[in-house]
């Protein structure tokens, strides 16, 4: 019989759970105006709100953080960062920053984007908002089909836009793993093709590697063709074929706060010298601080660790079916930071202008004080009848373990008893842009009990 796959861990420093009441819940999360991004997070239980930052770190990252070297310029932490980043990516040039979106931006302000086109397999929401702010369009082509690589960009499409907008592209970003389109992985294959394209029109391409070995480690187990390849050769391919890199370190780096941005043109490379130091930092640290750069080292490193990124995988997938079981539907393959159940599916009482994915992430919370977070209409801004209304169960790394899990379950059969019966959310109050961080909100009728 095949044996489990375990959390290839022990815990040795452990945080508290507080309990709460459906009472408490409910009372809480009104006060909150329903909106999850204002409770305060220990009145959460399991808290799925974003793998980003969440992780736990090592024993090896808190001795490497001990070891940090807090000198202004030419620390060697900085050295120890470089190394490892110069290592796992080959490229020339990498600059730390305090998180991805400062990478973006960065590049963003060193690149002439005025009137331009930026396409993309799936831009995350900050990327596009830095693109768009520098005057660009963002333009997503990710392939249609589902399938183990549904996070690819649509070859053919992406050559037509590129003819139709020759001259006019910027650059052109592909996602590992595609977070907007329920993080779904990218082939090899797929990325060796846009990168031949990109190449043969000299428009530069970058690689989000935020979740670069989830998405390696999907390859190595999905991609017939890379059997037997091991993670460090498949990673340093996915950069090789790229011009530069944005980064945010919280996810696959496995620490708390950083990000980088790495690129092979030593021209750009002196353009966001200026601006990195402008505005994060020397570029030695660039926003953080010599033991964060440290931390970092050590967790690209721990990330690639095959035990470890199986476990990953069977984590999501286990969630996936406890939820599935329950008659959820979910996106599949699961992705390995997260679970993304179809909110419109589970609530078909509810229309688009409803906010279902809300009501349900709300139901979450009422029934088990499960924290997760909307990606529909809410996040988006608008009412789209074509677009899929997602609540994402997102997986910290190392944090939680299989019980955890399992009560996540228990919690999704109470709420698929009552999921045509919740109720619409209105907005009662919501800002201009990025309104799904601060809108209120509030049920059209009250909540079912838990
Ligand atoms: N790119 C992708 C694909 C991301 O998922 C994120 C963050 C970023 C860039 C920005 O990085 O947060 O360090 O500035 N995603 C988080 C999430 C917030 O919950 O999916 P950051």
């Amino acid at each position: 019989m095949a044996r489990p796959i375990i959390e290839p861990f022990r815990i040795k420093v452990v945080e508290p759970i507080r309990m709460t009441t459906p009472r408490e819940r409910r009372a809480m999360l009104a006060a909150a105006g329903y909106n999850l991004f204002a409770l305060r997070a220990e009145d959460v239980i399991v808290d799925l709100l974003t793998d980003s930052g969440t992780g736990a770190m090592s024993a090896e990252q808190w001795a490497a953080m001990m070891r940090g070297d807090e000198s202004y310029a030419g620390a060697r932490s900085w050295y120890r960062f470089e190394r490892a980043a110069a290592e796992l990516t080959g490229m020339p040039v990498v600059f730390p920053t305090h998180q991805g979106r400062a990478a973006e931006r960065i590049l963003c302000a060193v690149t002439d984007l005025e009137e331009k086109f930026v396409l993309s397999n799936g831009l995350f929401d900050t990327t596009r908002a830095n693109i768009e702010g520098a005057g660009a369009t963002g333009i997503d082509l990710p392939v249609t089909e589902r399938g183990p690589f549904a996070g690819n960009m649509d070859e053919e499409a992406f050559a037509a836009k590129l003819a139709e907008l020759a001259g006019q592209v910027a650059f052109v970003v592909m996602t590992v793993t595609n977070n907007t389109v329920g993080g779904q992985a990218v082939s090899l294959q797929n990325l060796r093709a846009i990168s031949a394209r990109c190449h043969a029109a000299k428009v530069p391409l970058f690689l989000d590697a935020c979740r670069f070995a989830e998405n390696a480690y999907a390859i190595h187990v999905g991609e017939a063709s890379e059997a037997g390849r091991g993670m460090k050769a498949i990673a340093r391919e996915m950069f090789d074929l790229c011009d530069g890199f944005t980064m945010s370190a919280k996810k696959d780096a496995i620490v708390n706060i950083g990000g980088m941005l790495g690129v092979r043109d030593p021209a750009i490379a002196e353009r966001i010298r200026v601006e990195l130091i402008r505005s994060e930092g020397f570029t030695t640290y660039g926003g953080l601080a010599g033991r964060d750069l440290e931390a970092i080292a050590q967790g690209l490193d721990e990330v690639l660790d095959e035990s470890y990124l199986a476990y990953r995988f069977a984590a999501s997938a286990y969630l996936g079916r406890a939820l599935e079981k329950v008659g959820f539907t979910i996106v599949n393959p699961p992705a390995a930071h997260a679970v993304y159940v179809d909110a419109g599916a589970a609530c078909p009482g509810l229309r688009h202008e409803d906010l279902p994915g809300q009501s349900l992430a709300c139901a979450f919370y009422l029934a088990g004080g499960i924290r997760t977070c909307e990606i529909g209409d809410l996040m988006f801004g608008s009412a789209d009848p074509g677009r899929t209304q997602h609540v994402r169960f997102a997986l910290p790394r190392r944090v939680y373990t299989q019980s955890h899990v399992d009560y996540v379950g228990s919690v999704a059969e109470d709420v698929a008893r009552v999921r045509d019966r919740l109720p619409a959310m209105r907005i009662t109050e919501q800002a201009p842009s990025l309104r799904h961080f601060s809108a209120r909100m509030a049920p059209a009728a009250p909540f079912p009990d838990f």
